[in-house]
C-alpha cells in the first residue's frame, strides 16, 4: 500500500515521476504528491488520484533534476490535502514518502513536540520527517547520516525516499518490511515501491533488504550501508519484464486484460514444468525439497483474500491426489493463535504481490518455529519470495487490476502441478490417471480460450441481475472455493453484497434469503455428488430464487430449469476451478462496468496490503 517513486538524473524529473505514479497507483490512490529539488524545494500534493495531481502542477514551476513522488493509500490520518504526501518538516528543507506504518509514531510525535515542534498532518510518517531535522539540527549532518540514525529510533515498516535542499545532490532511500528497488539506468537513477515506474528506462535492478540505506549521488553512484552503518555492496539483477504488460493494450480495463490473458498466463505457469509426452512434472522448489515433501506430517498453506481461495483448492488437490494432510489458514488468524508447527511440517504462502504484511508475518513465525517455508508468489524479487527456503513463481506477469484474477488461476496451476508431482513421487494415484490428468491440463489453457467466448452472454446476465443487492454463490467440492472467489470479485469492484457457500450448507441458514430478489449463481460443474446439486438448484428454484448455473457443455437436468446457462467444456474434477471461475470473473467484471464503478481501483482497496 502506497507507492513511491524517486528520480535523479540528467532528465526532468516532474514527468518521470507522474508517470511513474500513475503506474503504482494499483498500490493505493486516495492522494498523490509529488517533491521537486531545482534551488527551491518544491511541493505538491493533493487528495485523490495522480490525475488531480497531474493538473494541478500543470501550470506550477517543476523544473528540476532530482525529485520523490507518493501515492497514498490512507493508514494514519484521513485522505486529505495536508495528510497526502510528500511530507515536509518545520524548515521545509526535507521532503520524505513513506510506504509503511511507523508504530511508535506517538511517542516520538510527543518527544518531537517538547522540543518545539509543531506538526501539520495526523500522519505517522511526518513524525519521520521532523526526527531527521531534530538529528540534523544536533550534529549538521549529511542527509544519508540523519536518516540512518532516525530509521533506528523508528520501529515498524518503511520503505522511504527523502531529499533534502541543504544536500542537493543526494536522494536517499531506506527500507524495512516494506518494499524498495533502486532502477540503475545510463547516468541516473531511480526508487520505486516496484520496478514498474522505471521499466522504459532501465531494467537493471537491485532490490533492497530490510535496515538497507541507499545514497544515491550522480558522482559516486549507488551505495548501500546497513543501519548500523555497514557497507553492503549493492546486487544488481537484470529483470525479465515487457513495459507492455504495463498498458491496457486495447482493453477498457486492465481486469478484463487480464481476464483474457488467461490462456497465456496458465500457459505460462506450466512452461517447461509439465510434459505429458514423458510423464513428468517438474517444480524447482518441491524436486529440490523433495524428501522434505514426501515425509512432510502437514501441510499448512497461509494465504489473504484470492490467495487464501487459490488455498482452499490446493488442500483439496494435495490431499485428494497425494494423500498429504494439508491445512488452510489466514495468514493473519494463523500469525496470533500461537500454532501448533514442528520440523516436520511445510508451510505454503501463496502471494501476488509477494509483499502482504499478514503472509509476511505467518511466514516469520513458521521459519522461527523450524518448519520449511515455501513460496507460491507473482512477483519476482519481492519480500516473500527472498524470504522463503524455496518456491515457485507464477509468471503471471504484472497485475494491475486490483481484482485478482490472473493470478489465482497462476496459484492453482502451480498447487495443481505441486500435487501432481508429489502424487506421483508417493504413488498415491494409478498410473493411468496420473497420465490422464498430465494430458488434461496441457488442454486447459485451450478451454479457457472457449470459457472467454461466453463474454457476451455473461455481459447479459449482468444487465439482468445487476440491480440486486444481494448474491449468493454455491458449489461443492472442487467448487466451492470458487463460490467464494466469484463472491470476493462481485463484492471488491461492484460493492454488491455476496456470500460464497458450500451449496450444501444453504439449508443451514442462507435459504432463509432466498426469494424473487435473491440470484444464485451455482457452479455445477462436478461429476461426484451431481444429483445432490440438482436437488440443491431445486431447493433454489422452489423458494423463487433466482439461478444462474455454470455447467459443462451438454448438461441438461440444471440447464432445463435454471434461469440462466452459462456452459464451459468439461474437464478432469480437480481441474474445474480453472475453467469455472473465468465466467465468475467475467460475471463481476460486467456487472461493476453496468453499475458504473471503478473497475481497476475499487473504493478503499489496494493491491499490495503491507500493513497488518
Ligand atoms: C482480491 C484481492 C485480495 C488479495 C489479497 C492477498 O481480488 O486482490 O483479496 O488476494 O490482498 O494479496 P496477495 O496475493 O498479494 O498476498
Amino acid at each position: 500500500m502506497c507507492g513511491i517513486v524517486g528520480y535523479i538524473g540528467p532528465r526532468q524529473a516532474d514527468e518521470l515521476i507522474i508517470k511513474g505514479l500513475e503506474r503504482l497507483e494499483y498500490r493505493g490512490y486516495d492522494s498523490a504528491g509529488i517533491a521537486i529539488l531545482n534551488g527551491t524545494l518544491n511541493v505538491y500534493k493533493k487528495q485523490g488520484k495522480v490525475k488531480g495531481l497531474r493538473k494541478l502542477i500543470s501550470d506550477k514551476d517543476t523544473s528540476g533534476t532530482l525529485g520523490i513522488g507518493h501515492t497514498r493509500w490512507a493508514t494514519h490520518g484521513p485522505p486529505n490535502d495536508s495528510n497526502a504526501h510528500p511530507h515536509t518538516g518545520e524548515t521545509g528543507r526535507i521532503a520524505l514518502v513513506h510506504n509503511g506504518i511507523i508504530e511508535n509514531y506517538a511517542i516520538l510525535k510527543a518527544a518531537l513536540i517538547k522540543e518545539g515542534h509543531t506538526f501539520s498532518s495526523d500522519t505517522d510518517t511526518e513524525v519521520l520527517v521532523h526526527l531527521i531535522e531534530e538529528i540534523q539540527k544536533e550534529g549538521n549532518l549529511r542527509l544519508s547520516h540523519a536518516v540512518r540514525l532516525a530509521l533506528n529510533r523508528v520501529e515498524g515498516a518503511y520503505a522511504i525516499a527523502v531529499i533534502d535542499r541543504e544536500d542537493p545532490n543526494v536522494l536517499v532511500g531506506a527500507r524495512k518490511a516494506s518494499p524498495l528497488v533502486v532502477g540503475i539506468g545510463e547516468g541516473e537513477f531511480f526508487i520505486g515501491s516496484d520496478a514498474s515506474p522505471f521499466l522504459d528506462s532501465t531494467k537493471r535492478v537491485v532490490y533492497l533488504e530490510d535496515n538497507q540505506v541507499a545514497t544515491i549521488t550522480l558522482e559516486h553512484g549507488l551505495q548501500l550501508k546497513n543501519t548500523d552503518n555497514e557497507e553492503m555492496p549493492p546486487f544488481i539483477q537484470e529483470l525479465d519484464m515487457q513495459i507492455e504488460a504495463l498498458e491496457k493494450e486495447g482493453f477498457d480495463h486492465f481486469m478484463l486484460k487480464e481476464i483474457y490473458e488467461q490462456p497465456k498466463t496458465i500457459k505460462d505457469a506450466m512452461r517447461g514444468r509439465i510434459s505429458s509426452k514423458d510423464g513428468k512434472v517438474w517444480l524447482r522448489g518441491v524436486d529440490e525439497y523433495a524428501n522434505r515433501f514426501v515425509r512432510a506430517d502437514r501441510i499448512i498453506i497461509v494465504a489473504c483474500g484470492t490467495s487464501y481461495h487459490s488455498a482452499l483448492i490446493g488442500e483439496y488437490l494435495i490431499e485428494e491426489l497425494a494423500r498429504i494432510n494439508v491445512e488452510v489458514e489466514y495468514a493473519s488468524e494463523f500469525r496470533y493463535r500461537n500454532p501448533i508447527l514442528t520440523e516436520r511440517d511445510i508451510v505454503i504462502a501463496i502471494s501476488q504481490s509477494g509483499e502482504t504484511a499478514d503472509t509476511m508475518a505467518a511466514l516469520h513465525l513458521a521459519k522461527e518455529r523450524g518448519a520449511l517455508i515455501y513460496g507460491i508468489v507473482n512477483s519476482v524479487g519481492s519480500s516473500i519470495a527472498r524470504l522463503t527456503d524455496a518456491g515457485s513463481y507464477i509468471h503471471c506477469g504484472p497485475e494491475i487490476g486490483v481484482a485478482s484474477t490472473k493470478a489465482f488461476t497462476g496459484q492453482v496451476t502451480v498447487l495443481t502441478l505441486m500435487a501432481l508431482n508429489l502424487a506421483h513421487r508417493l504413488s498415491t494415484i494409478s498410473n493411468t490417471y496420473y497420465r490422464t490428468l498430465l494430458r488434461e491440463l496441457e488442454l486447459i489453457p485451450g478451454k479457457v480460450e472457449e470459457v472467454l467466448k461466453q463474454s457476451e452472454h455473461i455481459k447479459y446476465i449482468a444487465s439482468e441481475i445487476k440491480d440486486h443487492n444481494n448474491a449468493l454463490y454455491l458449489g461443492r467440492g472442487y467448487n466451492f472455493p470458487v463460490a467464494l472467489e466469484g463472491a470476493l470479485k462481485l463484492k471488491e469492484i461492484s460493492y454488491v453484497h455476496a456470500e460464497g457457500y458450500p451449496a450444501a450448507e444453504m439449508k443451514h441458514g442462507p435459504i432463509a434469503l432466498i426469494d424473487e430478489n435473491m440470484p444464485v449463481i451455482v457452479t455445477a460443474t462436478n461429476q461426484s455428488a451431481y444429483e445432490k446439486i440438482v436437488s440443491n438448484v431445486q431447493e433454489v428454484l422452489a423458494r423463487k430464487g433466482r439461478v444462474i448455473a455454470v455447467v459443462n457443455n451438454g448438461e441438461t437436468a440444471i440447464a432445463e430449469i435454471a434461469d440462466h446457462v452459462i456452459h464451459i467444456p468439461p474437464t478432469e474434477e480437480p481441474f474445474a476451478p480453472l475453467l469455472a471461475v473465468i465466467p465468475l470473473q467475467l460475471l463481476s467484471y460486467h456487472i461493476a462496468v453496468q453499475l458504473n464503478r471503478n473497475v481497476d481501483q475499487p473504493r478503499n482497496l489496494a493491491k499490495s496490503v503491507t500493513v497488518e
